[in-house]
């Protein structure tokens, strides 16, 4: 069996959490290859609407293998907080499984996250717009070789170990913010409970488990996180996050080889959003944002920050067409545009007065988008039950999207629910 893959294309928040939710039932396996509670999964059956951070968006479906793989960065205490939350709801984690190399975040690590946004704004730089939940130092102690792994927390001398790190934390965020600002015991002794909870969860070289199941013809689907414009190697950079979030990033994350990846779905909304700070061309400060946050219910799912809203943009969605080598489109939030007379599209950048579908490598380059605009629709989408039903000028804009991609949109989404998806 091949390995399929479900990820971003935009700047995170594409719709993630429902695609994967709505696609579980037609696989055995679901892996998150990567990032950690930084992402914000939200899904809805039965009116009622989940967030998950760092459980894979299939763990409602009890039959299912769910996956939190290597490429992840855990932390015991917000890992700890969802499953108790979830336990509140019947869910049941016998199928839950915790790669042993998956990198531990440290309170130290949210510290750093902190002190580095400050050093940013003393020094008179542009902050991140982190979400404050360590993901940077942690993957920063990963490649540097200093990192926690899950395996560790069986170590006899564990915590022995956490404590040099600690330490070794301490001084370097004392250079940038005051003693007051340091964990306290009481956060200290909350995160080694939280690692003591997680003891009990099955923990296993996932690696081998994923290629065993490959091997043995089952299903197994890959859940990103983030998306492809705030991958570490292809995003706006600095303004992204600290891991791949691209295709790539799941052969790594999960220990498979790219012969044995499938289909890559590539999740697109359709306009687009952005939390946190860094280029977005085609972003709106007038009426028109402000109305696609509010139908739309753009805040963050993690951290509650309203997101930055503006229309579609076609160099951004090709250029993550081209590093995914993404097979299907899934379009999400089609149902917020109901309701605008007229809807626009980025087709080009025009850069120092040559227009160009090229993204700049320097993210201070000034980016005046070049739109075409779109007939709009005025029907309510949520009763749309068949492709067929939507109106034309939604289906213009769809086959718009494909041909600009050379990609099929597969999947229309309609509305947050489960039961709120097309199939074209
Ligand atoms: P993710 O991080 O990619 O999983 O996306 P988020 O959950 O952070 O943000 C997507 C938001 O849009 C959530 O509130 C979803 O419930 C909601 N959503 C997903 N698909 C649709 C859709 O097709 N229409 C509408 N109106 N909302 C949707
Ligand atoms: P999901 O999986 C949207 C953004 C942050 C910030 C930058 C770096 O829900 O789509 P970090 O915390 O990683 O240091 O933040 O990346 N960011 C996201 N934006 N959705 C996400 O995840 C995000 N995860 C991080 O806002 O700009
Ligand atoms: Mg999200």
């Amino acid at each position: 069996m091949k390995l399929d893959v479900l990820l971003g294309l935009q700047w995170g928040d594409e719709g993630k959490g429902k695609a994967v939710d709505y696609l579980t039932p037609k696989y055995d396996v679901i892996a998150r290859f990567q990032g950690g509670p930084n992402a914000g999964h939200s899904l809805e059956f039965n009116q009622i609407k989940h967030v998950l951070h760092t459980i894979p968006s299939g763990i409602f479906h009890p039959d299912k293998i769910n996956i939190i793989s290597n490429g992840v960065v855990l932390d015991p205490i917000i890992f700890r907080q969802e499953i108790e939350g979830l336990k509140q709801l019947g869910v049941d984690f016998r199928n839950l499984y915790i790669s042993n190399r998956a990198h531990l975040i440290l309170p130290t690590h949210r510290l750093m996250d902190a002190a580095s946004e400050k050093a940013k704004e003393r020094g008179g730089k542009t902050k991140i717009g982190s979400t404050l939940k360590g993901i940077g130092p942690t993957y920063r102690d990963k490649t540097g070789r200093y990192g926690l792994r899950v395996a560790d927390i069986f170590a006899p001398d564990f915590e022995d170990r956490y404590k040099e790190l600690r330490n070794k934390h301490v001084a370097e965020v004392l250079k940038v913010l005051d003693r007051s600002m340091l964990p306290d015991k009481k956060e200290e002794k909350k995160w080694m409970e939280a690692v003591d909870y997680l003891r009990q969860f099955q923990t296993i070289d996932s690696e081998y488990a994923i290629n065993d199941y490959l091997q043995s013809g089952k299903s197994v689907l890959a859940e990103g996180a983030q998306g492809t414009m705030l991958d570490i190697d292809f995003g706006s950079y600095p303004f992204v996050t600290s891991s791949n979030t691209v295709c790539a990033g799941a052969c790594t994350g999960l220990g498979v080889a790219p012969s044995k990846i499938g289909k890559v779905y590539g999740i697109v909304k359709a306009y687009c959003t952005r939390v946190g700070n860094g280029p977005f061309p085609t972003e709106l400060f007038d009426e028109t944002g402000e109305t696609l946050r509010r139908q739309g219910g753009e805040f963050g799912a993690t951290t509650g920050r309203p997101r930055r809203c503006g229309w579609l943009d076609i160099p951004a969605l090709k250029y993550s067409v081209m590093i995914n080598g993404v097979t299907d489109i899934i379009l999400t939030k089609a149902d917020v545009l109901s309701g605008f007379d007229a809807i626009k599209a980025c087709t080009a950048y025009k850069i120092n007065g040559e227009i160009t579908g090229h993204i700049p490598c320097d993210v201070t380059t000034p980016i005046e988008p070049v739109y075409t605009e779109f007939r709009g629709w005025m029907q309510d989408l949520s009763k749309a039950s068949k492709y067929e039903e939507l109106p034309d000028a939604l289906k213009r804009y769809i086959e718009f999207i494909e041909e600009s991609t050379g990609v099929p949109c597969s999947i229309i989404s309609v509305g947050p629910d489960r039961e709120a998806t097309l199939v074209k």
